[in-house]
């Protein structure tokens, strides 16, 4: 990511994280509807989950300029996420719903280029969870 993508994703997520109760619902719904079978991995009462993605996401965003500090965390994550049922598969339809759900939020201030910062930031995030949590070719040999 260029230093020009990272503020991208910085200031727009600033303007979901005004919203972030609404933006967290938004995504979930549009979760479930574009994959129906997950919703059965998480918890009936979404309340608290919707506070800690949102928390997570402010973590990593906020990161992003200084990778190495959040990376442990990350791996972390990555790894529980395979008890939670997790699996490759998974994350880019997770990315497809966050970026709808960035593109509903943001409205007009949803550019091109702020879509590939997005685009950009969760490849970066979501290939290295996966290659934490599932092992990489690069990593197995
Ligand atoms: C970059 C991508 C992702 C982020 C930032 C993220 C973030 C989180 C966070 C912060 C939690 C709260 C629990 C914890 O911290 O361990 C969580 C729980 C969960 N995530 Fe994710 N997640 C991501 C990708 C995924 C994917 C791809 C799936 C697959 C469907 C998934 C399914 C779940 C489930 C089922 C739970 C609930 C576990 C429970 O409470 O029983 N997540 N996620």
């Amino acid at each position: 990511m260029t230093p020009e993508q990272i503020k991208l994703v910085q200031q727009s997520f600033a303007k979901v994280a005004a919203i972030s109760e609404q933006a967290a619902a938004l995504f979930y719904d549009r979760l479930f509807a574009v994959a129906p079978a997950v919703k059965a991995m998480f918890p009936a009462d979404m309340t608290e989950q919707r506070k800690k993605l949102m928390a997570t996401l402010a973590i990593v965003v906020n990161g992003l300029d200084n990778l190495e500090s959040i990376l442990p965390a990350a791996s972390a994550l990555a790894k529980r996420h395979v008890n939670y049922g997790a699996t490759p598969d998974h994350y880019p339809v997770v990315g497809g719903a966050l970026l709808w759900t960035l593109e509903k939020g943001l409205g007009e201030a949803w550019t091109t280029e702020t879509a590939a910062a997005w685009t950009a930031a969760y490849d970066t995030l979501s290939g290295y969870m996966i290659s934490e949590a599932y092992g990489s070719p690069q990593a197995a040999e």
